[in-house]
């Protein structure tokens, strides 16, 4: 499948067929995910393959109760290992140094001050597993598999569930399998209201899209 089918035709699934999801498929599914970009070239994630049918109904149980989730033969678990306490950091560490640009002194202070230490360090790594977890959709999609992102769960049972040591989390789950549904076809944002060239014109994007005010964009 081309690049823009494959995106072009992912959509979030919540039910499966109970039909096995080939190795090779596995196989091109977890190398994707390998081959995602990561901040400063240090892969932190890993990637648990569950099939087991009881740990499957235990993680759709702590993901909010979204029990269809076990439907799926197999649930790709995004685990991080934690980056090193930053309240632990020197000073000018390049972590520090890149998100004090990023955010300004006062939210690393404030976090850094914050005293639940794990949380912390969770808050910092949550997105870390975001790419590869995108790689896995679009690579089940290119192998007529479906996918969805599981962002509501309880990181801490879940982690507990799999059993991973202590600095590593599970952050997100990717349930894969074979469709049983046909989603709703779904609206997008026009393109014209979710790019800009250069720098943001309201006159500009009030005149492509009448109707949208930047102040209710903003
Ligand atoms: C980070 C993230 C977390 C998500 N968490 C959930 C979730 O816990 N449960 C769920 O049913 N869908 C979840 N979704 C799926 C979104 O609801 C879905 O992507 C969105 O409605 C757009 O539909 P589409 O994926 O079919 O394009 C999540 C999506 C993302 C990107």
């Amino acid at each position: 499948m081309e690049f823009m089918d494959a995106v072009l035709a992912r959509r979030s699934i919540r039910r499966f067929a109970p039909k096995a999801v080939p190795e090779g498929a596995l196989a091109d599914i977890l190398e994707a995910a390998r081959h995602a970009p990561s901040s400063g070239g240090v892969s932190s994630t890993y990637l648990g393959v569950v099939r087991d049918e009881s740990i499957r109904r235990s993680l759709a149980a702590a993901s909010g109760g979204q029990e269809w989730i076990a439907t799926a033969p197999v649930i790709i678990a995004l685990c991080t290992r934690l980056n090193p306490d930053p309240a632990t950091m020197a000073k000018d560490d390049f972590f520090l140094q890149v998100n004090t640009d990023r955010f300004g002194r006062d939210l690393i202070e404030y976090l850094n001050a914050f005293p639940d230490r794990r949380a912390a360090r969770l808050l910092w790594d949550t997105g870390a597993a975001l790419i590869p977890g995108e790689h896995v959709a679009l690579a089940a999609t290119a192998h007529g598999l479906a996918s969805c992102w599981i962002g509501h769960l309880d990181i801490a049972k879940v982690s507990a569930l799999l059993g991973l040591p202590d600095g590593i989390a599970c952050t997100f789950l990717v349930p894969i399998g074979y469709p049983d549904e046909t989603p709703a076809e779904k609206t997008l944002r026009p393109i014209e209201e979710c790019v800009f060239y250069d720098t943001w014109n309201p006159d500009a994007r009030a005149g492509r899209n009448p109707g949208v005010g930047d102040e209710e964009v903003l």
